[in-house]
């Protein structure tokens, strides 16, 4: 297997400051070292097991499987995984090989506060020190999140530099390690960054995809068509895919926030027609810019997906044509969320909701004897306080003010 590339095509590859060449090294080594130590695996495989709670199940949605009357629909349920995304694959795997490596504290950058809230967790479970660089518009907005991992012990650092999101505090984070990396590792959050950090994401990610390998044998009798998932930085999609991306079939579906339309600031799309090559935070890939290539603002209704850079090696599946981008507006992923709410119990985060849209789109165009499987890469409990407003209107107001009203 190969671990390491520093490129993906004509993206990828490590263009930092002298200054974190050394860290980058040592990392690519130690990962290396682990992913063939048979200790470093069973630890992982049990932590795993007993404190994530893999495997996650494969659903069969048949409700919204007969209603729709295309093809089948599943859902891998990763959003009952501990703490609610699948984000935790990826930042127990990279904790604990900090461990081994003998770093004692772990940092790390969060937008949406899923992968802060991941981090802080598995550095209490390891006991490890833990500081998390928020912008300050994200804290505002998933203030819910701030508040889990304070309770989990990590130091939360409001970033009030550039546009107050996740890219300024990516920035800050790096600042940080540059000069602190031998006592601390930075834990990247999605499957992009400098190598060997792509590579390392969706290794650790990859579990979800090994598991459906398995599940597909076990429990889907019809003839699987498309993979579907969202795509932030492209963390659950990359291990979703992996085991699949040599093969040529099933059709890897990847799904961008349409936002509220194709104007600038208003989605992030960069895959699915405006998104340019660029350099930015390390790494080759498309970004949204401007002409004098300034990162462009984003939006989605999920915090998780409004990044204005996408992973190197799923930019390359783009470009070959092995990963197929869409899109799905804000409109759409709600509407999926209210969809697989009501017909099967399952509540996605706003994020995956977007996979949900795309997924409830091709299941209509197809038939009966064909899958379709979507990665529920997150469940929408941190959602309800965008959801609930959107839904509920006034009583959640309500709701809110008197609870406000009796602290
Ligand atoms: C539930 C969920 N899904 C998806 C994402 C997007 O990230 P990625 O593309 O790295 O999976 C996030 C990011 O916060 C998330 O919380």
């Amino acid at each position: 297997m190969q671990l390491y590339n520093d490129f993906f095509g004509r993206f990828g590859g490590r263009y930092v400051a002298e200054v974190l060449r050394k860290p980058l090294d040592e990392l690519e080594q130690s990962f290396i070292a682990a992913m063939s130590n048979e200790g470093f695996l069973s630890e992982l495989e049990y932590l795993q097991k007993t404190y994530i709670g893999r495997p996650t199940p494969l659903m069969f949605a048949e409700n919204a499987s007969n209603i729709l009357g295309g093809s089948k629909i599943y859902i891998k349920m990763e959003g009952l995984a501990n703490t609610g995304a699948h984000k935790i694959n990826n930042a127990l795997g990279q904790a604990l090989l900090a461990k081994k490596m003998g770093k004692s504290r772990i940092i790390a950058e969060t937008g949406a506060g899923q992968h802060g809230v991941a981090t802080a967790s598995v550095c209490a479970r390891l006991g490890l020190d833990c500081t998390v660089y928020m912008g300050e518009v994200d804290m505002a907005r998933q203030r819910p999140n701030v508040y889990l991992m304070e309770m989990f012990g990590a130091q939360v650092v409001p970033v009030s530099s550039g546009s107050r999101t996740l890219k300024d505090a990516v920035n800050e984070a790096l600042r940080d390690w540059a000069s602190s990396w031998d006592t601390t590792h930075y834990l990247i959050g999605s499957a992009l960054g400098p190598s060997p950090f792509p590579d390392m994401v969706r290794e650790f990610q990859s579990v979800i995809g090994k598991e459906l390998v398995k599940q597909i044998e076990e429990n889907v009798k019809e003839d699987v068509e498309a993979l579907v998932a969202c795509v932030g930085g492209g963390s659950n999609s990359i291990g979703f895919f992996a085991p699949f991306i040599e093969q040529e079939r099933p059709a890897l579906v990847g799904v961008e926030a349409g936002g509220r339309g194709l104007g600038n600031g208003e989605h992030a799309a960069r895959m699915t027609g405006c998104g340019v090559e660029g350099i930015v935070q390390g790494y080759k890939s498309m970004f949204l810019l401007d002409s004098d290539g300034q990162v462009l603002p984003t939006h989605s209704i999920s915090a998780g997906l409004d990044y204005p850079g996408i992973g190197p090696q799923l930019a390359h599946l783009g470009e070959t044509g092995r990963v197929i981008f869409t899109r799905a507006t804000d409109k759409e992923a709600l509407e999926a969320l209210r969809f697989f709410a009501r017909h099967e119990g399952v509540i996605f985060a706003l994020e995956s909701a977007h996979a949900g849209a795309a997924a409830i789109k091709l299941a209509k165009e197809g038939s009966p004897d064909k899958a379709i499987i979507v990665n529920m890469s997150g469940r929408g409990d941190k959602d309800i306080f965008i959801t609930a407003k959107i839904i509920d209107g006034n009583r959640w107001r309500d709701f809110l003010l008197s609870e406000a009203g009796d602290a």
